[in-house]
Order: C-alpha cells, then structure tokens, then sequence
C-alpha cells in the first residue's frame, strides 16, 4: 500500500504510543512458562508480538484476549504440546529467537518458520550456542529458517556473548531453565536487560562484565503488569520534533529501560530540546512522558558502546544526522545489515531519494548535515521494513511538498496506528 505525506506547516500533539514490542514478546513467552495466571494489560496489537500469541497457542497454551488485556495459563516450563503444525514466526526476529530457545531447552520436537525476510536471516548465532549446551536444533542450509526442533538435554554451559545482541543473550539464558546446572551468560557490551529483569534471573558484575545466570531451579514469575509505551516507537516522532521548526509532541507512558534509551541521550547530546518526567510505574519496567521541541541540532560521532542500545533507533537517527550542523558518523554497526533488511543499505536509499549528503560504510555510515532545511519531496520504498517506512515517512514530513511512500503498511510489524498518529500531529486546526 502506497501513503503520502504532505510535508506539514507545524506538528503539535500528543501521541499515546503503541505498547513496547520487546516486552509484549516476553511477557507473553514468560507468562506461558511460569505456574500461574498472567495478566498482561496494554499488550501490543502489532504484527510481530501477534505472532508470538500465535505460536504459544498452537503449543496449547491458553491466551485470551479481550481488547488490549492478554490472559495467559502458564502451562509451566514442560507443559506445551508439540504443535501439529510448523510455528509461524512471520516477520518476527525475537518469537524465533527467544522460542527456539524455550523449546530447545524443554525438548519439544516443532518446526518454526517465517517470512521471506525472516527466512533470509541468519540463525547461526542461536543454533551454535544452543546446539553445544546439549539442544536438539537445526537450520535450513545449516544456519536459516525453517528449524527444527528435537528432544536434547541441556547441560551446564558457559557463554561470553560473541555478538551484543538480547536475542541471543535470550536465546541461551531461556534455554538455561531447562538445565540441572548452572548456564551462564557473559556480556561484556550491554544489551536490553527485559528477560533478565521480567524474570529477576540471577546477575553479577565483574569489571565491566555483567554474568547471568539460569538454571531449572528458578522460579518463573508471572507476568502481570502494564506494557508501557515503545521507546522505539517515541524515537520517531523524537527526531520529528527535534528537526521540524514548528514542533511541540508530547509522549506519555513511554518505557524508560535505561538500556532501551541511549537514543534519548545522542538527541540531547545534539542538542534536541527533551524534557523527561519519570511517572511511577506500575511494572517491572521504568516509565514517564517525553515532551520534545523544535531544535538546533549538532553534529556527533556515535559512541560505538551505546550502538546496541540504539540498535533499532539508528535509522531514525540518521535523519536526525542530516539536520544536525556538521558531520555525523555511526561505525561498529554492522548488525544494521542484519535486521529486516539490510538497514544501512535502504537508509542510504532513502537518504539517496530525499537529496542527503552521506557515504556509507561496511560497518556504519558518514552524514554531513546541512542543519535545519526543508528536504526535497520523494517517493520512498519500505522495502517491506516498518522501521525504514517510518523512518521515510518522517523525512517526508519535513519535506517542501508531497512525499509517498511504498509499501507504507510494513509499520504494522511494531506500529499499526503509525499513519494515524502523523495525521493527527500535522493537523493544523
Ligand atoms: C530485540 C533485540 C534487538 C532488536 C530487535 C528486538 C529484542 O535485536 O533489534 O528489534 O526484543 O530482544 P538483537 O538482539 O539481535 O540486536
């Protein structure tokens, strides 16, 4: 589906954002292996934790929705059935992920697959890991999807993170409940923290390496709690604020996770005028609103360490670099390529389409921004990746006349009201 967006003559409004994406996953996942009844409130309708839903259902796991409230009936860690059918992951990165782990740690012979995308990403860095703490698990030409999934044992088992990725990190730590001994988890680069904290998992500090443990003789809470608003999400409309010179959004609810938010840190170091107020939270997870205005923004070199921390806001802050004063740089972010799509590749389209000075690089990308200027009108492709179709739409909102972009609904994944919501902020009565 083709949208347009008119570049807009100010944006002012507040936006109630869709519930985090990260943490509907996990707390669906959680909740199905714990003992008890989760209730879940303010779970995501979006495509990618919809799948999630799906797949816990045909392993008879009991979830009822009614409105955004999810009912769950922990089936306990050995309570699924093998499901008569191949689990259908969709788009979604972290249901294969993090359910592989869960069932290659409880042994229940599945097959799980997913879209095009999905299937072209590589799963080599859970099947290794989990193949050697005793799983039963196997890729497509070794390393993609489809998967299956056999009965193995999980032993005892030491891992120093090769990559800085929570999926694996997930993977291994999930995996890790099924084990009589200890499995610990060594991250040296920090990654979002959801499973270990929604699971209060065991977790120590050594230098600058954090240790996290899992093991069968952990009780698994349940999981009931508001899913506060996603942080991921709030970017967008963060750097909308931030580059257009008419601006006032306010975001509240939003998660606060500390290492979900280092993109709040690069805009405030660029200068972005952000206001935080902390609310209290219901949940295991920090919350507050975020009002951001129309700023001046400086140019900066990401600090390679908060890469995994802005991993998913990357794209939008490209677009913050192209307005910013001066030359911008990203490295250290290979992983980029790794995503839905290869994200350094589409955002240099898409940087391409609305006239920015940029080079990219195998690992990041070099933008020299012109400061605040309107950009030129432009017909943008998602290339099917809700996080490119949004970044454009924002470029478009900036931009001296019509803009459209193709493939507009692949904000669905992580966003379904996306398009609603910039029509409401570009009202102007
Ligand atoms: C996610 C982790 C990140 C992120 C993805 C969601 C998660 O992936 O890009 O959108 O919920 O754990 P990696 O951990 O592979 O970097």
């Amino acid at each position: 589906m083709k949208r347009n967006v008119v570049g807009a003559s100010r944006l002012r409004g507040t936006i109630q954002l869709p519930p985090d994406k990260s943490i509907s996953h996990r707390a669906a996942l959680f909740a199905a292996i714990s003992e008890g009844q989760s209730v879940i409130e303010n779970y995501s309708q979006a495509a990618d934790p919809q799948s999630t839903l799906a797949c816990l259902r045909q392993l008879g796991v009991s979830v009822r929705k009614e409105g955004t409230t999810v009912t769950i009936d922990g089936a306990g860690r050995d309570g699924f059935q093998e499901p008569s059918e191949p689990l259908d992951c969709g788009n979604s990165g972290t249901t294969m992920r993090l359910l592989a782990g869960i069932l290659t740690g409880a042994g229940v012979s599945s097959t799980m697959i997913g879209d095009a995308s999905l299937s072209g990403r590589t799963m080599k860095r859970i099947l290794d890991p989990l193949t050697a703490m005793g799983g039963v698990i196997r890729g497509r030409e070794q390393n993609f999807a489809p998967l299956e999934i056999g009965k193995g044992e999980i032993r005892g088992f030491r891992y120093e993170l090769p990559i800085a990725s929570a999926q694996l990190k997930s993977a291994v730590l999930l995996a890790g409940l099924f084990s009589e001994e200890p499995v610990e988890v060594i991250e040296t680069v920090p990654s979002r923290d959801h499973t270990e904290r929604l699971l209060r998992l065991p977790v120590s500090h050594n230098g600058n390496r954090t240790i996290l443990r899992s093991d069968r003789s952990i009780d698994l809470p349940v999981q009931s709690y508001p899913v506060p608003g996603d942080f991921s999400a709030a970017a967008f409309w963060l750097v909308a604020g931030a580059i257009h010179p008419d601006a006032e959004i306010v975001l509240p609810d939003v998660g606060l996770n500390p290492t979900r938010t280092a993109a709040l840190n690069v805009l405030q170091e660029m200068g972005a005028d952000i206001e935080i107020e902390p609310s209290v939270s219901d949940g295991p997870e920090p919350m507050g609103t975020i009002t951001v205005r129309s700023s001046k923004l400086r140019a900066i070199k990401l600090d390679p360490q908060w890469v995994p921390n802005a991993i998913d806001e990357l794209p939008i802050l490209m677009v913050a670099m192209s307005f910013a004063n001066g030359r911008s740089e990203i490295t250290a972010a290979e992983e980029l390529r790794h995503k839905e799509t290869d994200r350094l590749s589409a955002m240099g389209r898409v940087l391409s389409v609305a006239g920015e000075e940029f080079s990219l690089r195998s690992d990041g990308i070099l933008i020299q921004g012109r400061g605040t200027h309107h950009v030129r009108p432009g017909v943008y492709d998602s290339e099917h990746d809700h996080r490119i179709a949004m970044s454009a739409a924002i470029l478009g909102l900036v931009a001296d006349g019509p803009s459209s972009v193709d493939r507009a609904e692949a904000s669905d994944i992580s966003y379904p009201s996306f398009w609603e919501d910039l029509e409401q902020l570009s009202r102007t009565e």
